[in-house]
């Protein structure tokens, strides 16, 4: 094995005038593999050449704003790592709270239905939360759909399926109790600029026309039609389109309308039954 000059502190150091402290140490570690404190107690060891090669690349890229996750291949959510690379949007905290009112009903023997799983995160969290969930995920990427299976394979998520679907085609489900979604909702006309990583996301994970409404009046549409009595469609969108989403859900007949707020007190979440 050949040794750079450069030691562990060293190459802190170098990193730090570049990017943030904490992305220094998680791209160290991972290039190294070994966990961040093992950079705190060998602070003289000797980078070897591929390894210093390999850090200084990623952290250029780091630099060019590529998310973290997209380097590392992986993000966490809910109670796992996440397998992820570009051709999935990068799993966000704030959908967590689509999973935690989930989790707050009876999910004994029901059947979900999760529209856009991107890396699976959501329906595959849900799964394992209670085996007794049958859980039916879908994307239009095929790209995401090898992503979650990877994912769902990883973790064992044995009641969990995804499927190849569109849902601007036309919908050959069961009815279901509960139907999710985190779809495509950004306005792209809304964007300063200076999103931090948003544009090495796929697109077609991102953005939506009709000022970001687009899908989201598709999926409230169609959902209606395909949920048992009583049941529940959670959608996730941007604070200023909760009321669009109200008059959207009235509009097709939903009639028990609950929204949630973030930690921030935006909301974020509806659920509409
Ligand atoms: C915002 S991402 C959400 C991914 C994941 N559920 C999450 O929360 O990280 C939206 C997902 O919807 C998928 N998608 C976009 N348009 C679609 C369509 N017409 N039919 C099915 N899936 C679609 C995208 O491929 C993407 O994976």
């Amino acid at each position: 094995m050949k040794y750079s000059k450069i030691n562990i502190s060293e190459a802190i150091n170098i990193a730090n005038l570049k990017i943030d402290a904490f992305d220094t140490e998680l791209l160290l570690s991972f290039v190294k593999k070994v966990n961040r404190s093992y950079l705190y107690t060998h602070q003289n060891e000797l980078l070897t050449t591929d390894e210093k090669t390999y850090f200084f690349e990623l952290v250029q890229e780091r630099e060019l704003k590529k998310p973290l996750a997209y380097l590392i291949g992986k993000k966490g959510f809910w109670k796992n790592n996440f397998y992820v690379n570009p051709s999935v949007l990068v799993p966000r905290p704030e959908s967590e709270i689509i999973v935690e009112k989930i989790l707050e009903y009876d999910l004994e023997g029901k059947d979900l239905l999760e529209l856009g799983i991107g890396s699976g995160i959501i329906s595959i969290s849900l799964g394992l939360e209670n085996k007794n969930l049958s859980v039916i995920g879908t994307d239009s990427s095929i790209d995401a759909l090898m992503v979650a299976n990877t994912n769902s394979k990883k973790l064992k998520a044995k009641n969990v399926i995804f499927l190849k679907h569109d849902w601007n085609n036309k919908w050959l489900f069961p009815k279901m109790d509960f139907i999710v979604s985190n779809p495509p909702y950004v306005d792209k006309e809304k964007l300063i600029g200076d999103e931090d990583g948003i544009w090495f996301e796929p697109e077609k994970a991102l953005f939506a026309e009709d000022e970001g409404m687009t899908d989201l009046k598709t999926i409230i549409f169609k959902s209606i039609n395909f949920l048992k009595d009583n049941g529940r469609l959670f959608l996730e969108h941007a604070p200023d389109q909760a009321k669009k989403v109200i008059g959207e859900a009235k509009k097709v007949g939903f009639k028990k309308i609950e929204q949630i707020n973030d930690y921030n007190g935006l909301t974020r979440v509806s659920i509409l039954g």
